[in-house]
This record gives C-alpha cells, sequence and structure tokens, in this order.
C-alpha cells in the first residue's frame, strides 16, 4: 500500500452533514434515541479545500457539521485515528464557509436543538402551503416564507444556511447580505405529530432584480436548492411554480431569468414550463419552423425568455415526432 496515500482524505468523503431533530427528552449520547438524524456528504468542497478536493495529514478522517433540522444552529466536530504534526488546518480552512455562530460543544449543541425543536417558526410572510405524497410525508404540511435581508431574524438564518449553496452548487459563491435587493424564498416542512408541529428547512431560492429598460425589472434566479433527503419528490418544482406565479402577478417584472442553470435545474425549469405553456394552448397546432414574431410574443406574455421558449417549443416539436 502506497503509505502517503492513507494520510490523505477527500474532502467531500470526510464532511458529513447531519441533519438533526432533537426531541427534547430523548437520549444521551450514548443512547440517540429521541434523535433522528439524516446524514448526507456534500457534491462540491472545492470551494474550501481547493480543485483537488484534498486534505492532508489524517487518518481515517470525519468531519462533523450538524445542524438542527429547523433552525440550523450547528456544531463542528472532527475525529481521526492519527495525526501528522503538518496536518491541514481543518477548521480554519472552513471557517469562512461556516455559520458564524457554529458551536463546538456537542452538549450544548443537543441542549440549543432540542429547545429549537420546539420553539423555531420560519420567519418571513408566509406566501403559500402544499401536501406532498411523498413517502413519509403524511403530517407534513410545505409552506413557502418570502424574505430580504431585513426580515426580522433572517439575516441569522442566512448564515447558517448559505454554506449549503456552496455544498450543493456549482460554483455558487456567498452572496452580499448588506445588499437589500434580494429575495429570498425560503421552504420548510410543518410536522404535526403528537400535538406539537415542528418546522425542518428544506429548501431556498435566491433572486435579483435587474433593471429591465424602461421602467421593468429582469427577476433573476440566482441560487435554488433542494436539501438532499427532499429531492426528487416534486419540491423543486413546487417551489419553482411558486416563484413563477408570483412573478406573473407582479406587474414591475417584465422577464424571469436564471444564473448558470445546471442541467438538473433546467430539466425541472423545461417540465414545469412546458405543462404551463401546454395548459395554455401555446403549442395548439404548432409547425416547424416557429416564426421569430410567434416566439417573442410567447416570451413576452409568459414572462419568459425568448431562449427558453425557442426551447419549449423545440421539445414540442420533438414530442410530435414518431
Ligand atoms: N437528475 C436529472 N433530472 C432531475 C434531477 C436529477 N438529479 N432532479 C430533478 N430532475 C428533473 C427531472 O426532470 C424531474 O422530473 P421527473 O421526476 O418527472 O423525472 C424534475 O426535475 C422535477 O423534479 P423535482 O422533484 O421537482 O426536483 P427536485 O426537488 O429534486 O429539485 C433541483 C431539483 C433543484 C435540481 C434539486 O435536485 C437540487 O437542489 N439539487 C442540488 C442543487 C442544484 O443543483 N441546484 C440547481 C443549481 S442551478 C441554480 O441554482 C440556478
Amino acid at each position: 500500500m502506497n503509505s502517503l496515500k492513507q494520510w490523505v482524505a477527500n474532502s467531500s468523503e470526510a464532511v458529513n452533514i447531519r441533519l438533526v431533530k432533537a426531541v427534547p427528552g430523548g437520549g444521551s449520547d450514548d443512547d440517540d434515541e429521541g434523535e433522528d438524524i439524516i446524514e448526507f456528504n456534500p457534491v462540491f468542497t472545492y470551494p474550501i479545500f481547493g480543485e483537488q478536493e484534498q486534505i492532508f495529514g489524517y487518518k481515517d478522517l470525519m468531519i462533523n457539521l450538524e445542524f438542527a433540522s429547523g433552525s440550523l444552529t450547528s456544531c463542528f466536530s472532527m475525529g481521526y485515528k492519527e495525526k501528522k504534526p503538518t496536518a491541514d488546518k481543518i477548521y480554519a480552512t472552513m471557517k469562512d464557509f461556516l455559520p458564524e455562530d457554529i458551536i463546538d460543544n456537542h452538549d450544548l449543541f443537543t441542549q440549543i436543538a432540542q429547545r429549537d425543536y420546539i420553539s423555531f417558526k420560519p420567519m418571513g410572510t408566509k406566501v403559500s402551503e402544499y401536501r406532498s405524497n411523498a413517502e413519509g410525508a403524511e403530517n407534513s404540511v410545505f409552506e413557502f416564507y418570502q424574505c430580504k435581508f431585513d426580515t426580522p431574524r433572517f439575516l441569522e438564518f442566512h448564515k447558517r444556511m448559505q454554506c449549503f449553496a456552496i455544498f450543493f452548487i456549482e460554483g455558487a459563491s456567498i452572496i452580499e447580505d448588506t445588499d437589500e435587493k434580494w429575495e429570498i424564498r425560503l421552504l420548510f416542512e410543518r410536522v404535526s405529530e403528537n400535538g406539537q408541529e415542528t418546522y425542518n428547512f428544506v429548501g431556498y431560492c435566491n433572486m435579483y432584480p435587474y433593471f429591465y429598460y424602461p421602467d421593468q425589472i429582469r427577476m433573476r434566479i440566482s441560487q435554488f436548492l433542494i436539501m438532499p433527503p427532499y429531492q426528487q419528490q416534486g419540491h423543486g418544482s413546487r417551489l419553482y411554480q411558486s416563484l413563477y406565479t408570483d412573478f406573473c402577478s407582479r406587474k414591475e417584472i417584465r422577464e424571469m431569468t436564471v444564473e448558470d442553470p445546471n442541467e438538473e435545474f433546467s430539466d425541472m425549469r423545461d417540465k414545469n414550463d412546458m405543462k404551463h405553456l401546454d395548459s395554455k394552448g401555446v403549442f395548439k397546432d404548432l409547425q416547424a419552423p416557429v416564426k421569430k414574431d410567434r416566439i417573442e410574443q410567447v416570451a413576452e406574455t409568459y414572462k419568459l425568455t425568448k431562449r427558453q421558449v425557442a426551447r419549449c417549443f423545440e421539445l414540442a416539436l420533438l414530442r410530435n415526432l414518431d
């Protein structure tokens, strides 16, 4: 065995993110009863540890980032079998990307997480809610909240959640939280059990309004994230639809755009835009070639970009092929 290799860890494998539902009265360190934990790894750690995503100097390294599932109060801990004196400094490297108020005392974290489990409520203006038929969501209602950075309690919450953008969205950076123009839509799961209502963080989208000549705005979706345990259950589509409905109802918004969409997002966006345009009869009697005027008119009516409308027309035409 290459003896050097055992001192090198892949940073995305070494980091464990844990979402903790800490039910008060349950469990201690050796007895996890009362703690419901969902664990997963980040997808990207290169913005923190560099292109190679490697950490040097530890054998069997584990970096644990625990988050209370609703309030996102967090705790940092790490473990390893052996450490070289020249080992990379992990906390110092990660610090700028982690919540400012992250703690390293696990007992204190459990206490706070138990308190938050009962008392945490989402911040901002509630926009709407829906139920999901995903497995295990029978007692859940999913709620959207709209925030800006001056929304009470939001700035603190944002400082906790922004590391997820780094971990799960390629090329994401920490956004300027002093710019009051940002709009953020949060998605929470409200669970009703044993006469108690508790909240889990599900995902979010942040958007920035750009000027659209002469007197309107182009709303640009910047970061869009559904947390891993909730992905592929329709929540991303619900979030996208809720934003689109909102943009359509706001006169000042002329167009919705997306910053650097990845393939999964583009698939989700296409599916939802196609469904919507289909429901409005836009593809009726569609034949190639589609005139430029038609694309412009549909884009204006439905507040989509011309590029996205052209893409939907293309998909609709392909759908009609045998
Ligand atoms: N691979 C391929 N297609 C996907 C995937 C995937 N991993 N996830 C969703 N889709 C597409 C599918 O077409 C799916 O329809 P189907 O289920 O009928 O096949 C459709 O999206 C809708 O699926 P949802 O369940 O609504 O999507 P989800 O809730 O998982 O949200 C999202 C999709 C936002 C991409 C989510 O998986 C996620 O947050 N991923 C990690 C972060 C990320 O990639 N964010 C987008 C970056 S781009 C940006 O921020 C602007």
